[in-house]
């Protein structure tokens, strides 16, 4: 029986491509084009599945042109790239990478909130343009962290683990909000208290934004609540670009309406908003929260075992959308 086919859309690991080319007739990307939409598509005729990395997007349209595509495997745990009803409605399966990041995006949480609490890229451009020419006691003076208060805005799986660091590591209180509260226990685990999203805004001392991004959490940080928070405030984007809207962001950054803000995503990303690149108090990080060799390749082949788990074995193993197995 001839093997299956399947696109790889981005470059991935030699060994993963290694691996699904023992299941599957394999298209990949290894020079990493940049395709447009219709290279997409025109690639995608034929396919069984797809193994993308969260830039493609997978809507209603892509799936009525490919009709032979059965399963898109994203390499990411976010899947706002994905029209879910509309692939349901399709019968093309949806997959995402959950678990294998959690621990090493919550890791670069605390990073970038301390890079930016603690004005560490700003300091180092100024030693690195030869600046430092003497000690002074107010230089990059910034924000604690520990004892601080903490807030985490979408306590899933990421939130929880940047709420432990919070509450175990640096003894800082937690406050969260989420759309559901979590149980009793889970907080007590994560020391974190349930507060709403008004009192969130004005209790964090550092606010780090964990939700998925959704229509019904674009610019769930915009001006008004940027209002809300304290002036000696530091906000902490690792979600996805869209939740914070960068243009208010980058006014309250440069009237100091908060301290300083710490973002790996960005709306429209790869572009940056302009203004974000010229106001001093922010970190930017090119959305490499869960970019550690480990972390990426546990990802990476997560999203081959999925194509390899359903087109082989009848058997995804982090289905999005299961009523198409039914
Ligand atoms: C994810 O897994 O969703 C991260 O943002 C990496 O893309």
């Amino acid at each position: 029986m001839p093997k299956p086919a399947i696109l790889v859309a981005r470059a991935v690991f030699p060994e993963v491509i290694d691996k699904l080319a023992q299941h599957f007739e394999v298209e990949h990307n290894q020079a990493d084009e940049a395709w447009s939409r219709e290279q997409l598509l025109a690639k995608l005729q034929g396919k069984a599945g797809a193994f993308t990395t969260g830039g493609e997007r997978i809507d209603a349209d892509l799936v009525r042109a490919c009709p032979q595509l059965k399963i898109v495997a994203n390499m990411a745990v976010g899947f706002n790239n994905f029209d879910l009803p509309a692939m349901t409605s399709a019968k093309v399966l949806g997959t995402n990478t959950p678990d294998v990041l959690t621990e090493t995006t919550a890791d670069f949480g605390f990073a970038l909130l301390m890079a930016t609490a603690r004005r560490v890229t700003e300091s180092e451009h100024y030693l690195r343009a030869g600046k430092w020419t003497k000690w002074s006691f107010d230089m990059f003076a910034g924000s604690d962290v520990h004892g601080a208060t903490l807030g985490i805005l979408g306590m899933g799986r990421i939130g929880q683990g940047i709420a432990r660091r919070g509450a175990h590591g640096f003894g800082m209180r937690v406050v969260y909000h989420n759309r559901s509260r979590l149980d009793a226990a889970t907080e007590a685990a994560c020391g974190a208290s349930y507060v709403s999203k008004e009192e969130l805004l004005r209790q964090a001392d550092h606010l780090v934004l964990v939700l998925p991004y959704s229509a019904a959490s674009h610019h769930a940080i915009g001006a008004a609540e940027l209002a809300q928070m304290k002036p000696t405030a530091t906000l902490v984007n690792i979600a996805r670009g869209g939740i914070v809207d960068d243009a208010a962001l980058a006014q309250a950054l440069r009237e100091r309406r908060i301290a300083a803000a710490g973002l790996d995503v960005f709306e429209g990303e790869p572009k940056v908003h302009p203004d974000l690149l010229t106001v001093p108090n922010v970190v930017l990080t090119p959305h490499i929260a869960s970019a550690t060799v480990p972390t990426r390749k546990a990802m990476a082949h997560l999203a081959a075992d999925n194509l390899i788990g359903f087109l082989v074995h009848g058997k995804p193993l982090t289905p999005l959308n299961p009523e198409v197995l039914a």
